[in-house]
């Protein structure tokens, strides 16, 4: 076996679905994954400019129970089996901010958090966990956030959210490890994409150029710091990968 590896095929004959590759991150893992050789299916609610023309749009909701099994039935019928899984869709920019504290978060915004950033990565996986145990290669990602460990109050609901999509992560993993399904974690921290980039213009006590100074290698990060995390854990470079978290955030979270 040549010890050379060629990264602009490994994904050759991989089957993948992609929540939230319409645009901004997942767009970009999208057309990561299409570029190395997969087949790739991304679901959201609508389509935009940023879409990977060579990937299947499936429209549909991942924060209900029935848009899931929808997305689930139709990504199967379109790839006809699958080996990798990345649950993207979150809220950066979708999610509101209570300036005044946790208190004043209305129970239905905790639920919506919930429902997004975690009951659609439950729900969507063990829809297709039968398939992701038949594949030889089976992978999940699920995208969290540092906010995930840096307590903030107005969007606790989000942080919340993504602390136990990662606890959650870390369980499934071990769980499914005798399987041979892999599961890990990418927690980005501040990315550049177009909605996280109008977010970060209005939150409470952050101006834009501030955010820098929380950054130790002194920039924002682009989709590719996060793309590239994720083609080695869904890839065999990663196969001796699971159960962890990978924070890839320019060094935000090493403090
Ligand atoms: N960008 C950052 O700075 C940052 C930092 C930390 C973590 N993250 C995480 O990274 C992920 C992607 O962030 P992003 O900045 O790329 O977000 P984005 O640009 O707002 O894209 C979000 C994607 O998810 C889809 N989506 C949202 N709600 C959905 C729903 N209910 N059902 C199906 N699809 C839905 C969107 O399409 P539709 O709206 O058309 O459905 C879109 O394709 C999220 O999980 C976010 O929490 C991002």
């Amino acid at each position: 076996m040549s010890s050379k590896l060629d990264l602009s095929k490994e994904f050759i004959g991989r089957r993948a679905l992609v929540t939230g590759g319409t645009r901004g991150i997942g767009a970009a893992i999208a057309k990561r994954l299409l570029d190395a050789g997969a087949k790739v299916v991304v679901a959201a609610r609508s389509r935009s400019d940023f879409t990977p023309a060579a990937a299947t749009f499936i429209d549909g909701d991942v924060s209900t129970s029935e848009g899931v099994k929808a997305i689930a039935a139709e990504a199967l019928a379109v790839l006809g089996g699958l080996d990798i899984l990345v649950n993207n869709a979150g809220g950066a920019g979708g999610t509101r901010m209570f300036p005044e504290g946790s208190p004043t978060i209305p129970d239905e915004e905790w639920q919506d958090a919930i429902d997004l950033n975690l009951f659609a990565s439950i729900r969507l996986t063990n829809a297709l966990l039968p398939t992701l145990r038949a594949s030889k290669a089976a992978a999940v990602v699920n995208i969290s956030s540092t906010a995930a460990t840096m307590p903030f109050a107005p969007t606790a609901h989000y942080g919340v959210a993504k602390a136990a999509l990662d606890f959650y992560s870390r369980t499934l993993a071990v769980e499914l490890a005798p399987s041979g399904v892999r599961v890990n974690v990418v927690s980005p921290g501040p990315i550049s994409t177009p909605s996280a980039d109008e977010m970060r213009k209005s939150f409470p006590g952050i101006s834009s150029d501030e955010w820098l100074r929380y950054v130790p290698l002194g920039r924002i990060g682009t989709t590719d710091d996060i793309t590239e995390v994720v083609a080695l854990l869904a890839s065999d470079r990663g196969k001796w990968l699971t159960g962890m978290n990978y924070r890839v955030d320019g060094g935000m979270t090493a403090r």
